[in-house]
């Protein structure tokens, strides 16, 4: 049987990779872009392309009416940014907004927003792209100040989503895609998106329950926070 899902910032990317082997199977996928008429890649995979800038509340709410009623099995928390801020000199309060609202604020708003529609599915899934770069462990530079906090942060939504959601049947994962050759990984990256969106999807095909609140990695090993 087919799972519906949820994939925000899948214009392209690692997003586009997502709903390009999602809907390869069979699923049904709900697929976000800020600006759905310049996403031609995106509509030729999927009919349900919809608009959302998970930075903006009134686009948040957009969505959520506009899926009002439909269950959601899976949530994917994909859209994010690259802080322009390589190291002290750099770092603005206006950087470090944009860059929150992107990858932190946008998914908790969004789970918020869409609660209902993933307690309506059969998975009651949220799964949320997060970076290594984010674990307080394995921080050895200095670089990107906004995106490397921007993913702790959103590493503890994560585990408070687990504490608050997980007693109503939510399962909620955090996940490293690793290092990847897309416009925010750079041509040096070592991973092509599909190699490892095919591996990030079979981990999340056995994400089990007892999973929620874990930061893993594509190739479904514990990272430490
Ligand atoms: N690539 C890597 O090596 C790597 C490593 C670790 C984690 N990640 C994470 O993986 C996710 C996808 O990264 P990627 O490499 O695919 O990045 P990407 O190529 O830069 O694509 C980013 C996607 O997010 C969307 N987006 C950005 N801001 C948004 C907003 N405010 N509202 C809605 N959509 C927004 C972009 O839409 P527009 O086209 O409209 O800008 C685009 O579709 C991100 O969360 C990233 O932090 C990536």
């Amino acid at each position: 049987m087919s799972s519906t899902y949820l994939v925000t910032g899948a214009n392209r990317g690692l997003g586009l990779e997502f709903v390009r082997q999602l809907k390869a199977r069979g699923e049904r996928v709900f697929a976000t872009a800020r600006t759905p008429r310049d996403a031609a890649d995106l509509r030729a995979l999927t009919p349900d392309v919809l608009a959302l800038d998970v930075s903006s509340e009134s686009s948040i709410q957009s969505l959520a009416a506009a899926l009002k009623g439909q269950a959601i099995d899976v949530l994917i928390n994909n859209a994010g940014v690259f802080g322009n801020d390589p190291g002290l000199n750099e770092i603005t309060m206006g950087e470090f907004q944009r860059v929150f609202a992107a990858n932190t604020f946008g998914p908790a708003l969004l789970v918020k927003a869409l609660v209902k529609n993933v307690e309506a599915g059969r998975k009651r899934q949220v799964f949320t792209i997060s970076s290594t770069l984010g674990s307080i462990t394995h921080s050895s530079h200095g670089f990107s100040w906004s995106y490397r906090s921007s993913k702790a942060a959103v590493n503890m939504l994560t585990a408070a989503m687990h504490n608050e959601l997980s007693p109503r049947g939510f399962t909620c994962v955090t996940f490293c895609p690793g290092w990847n050759k897309t416009d925010m990984g750079g041509k040096d990256a070592p991973l092509e998106p599909k190699d490892s969106i095919r591996s990030l999807i079979g981990v999340m095909d056995r994400i089990v329950p007892a999973d929620s609140g874990r930061f893993l990695s594509h190739e479904g090993n514990a990272i430490a926070w």
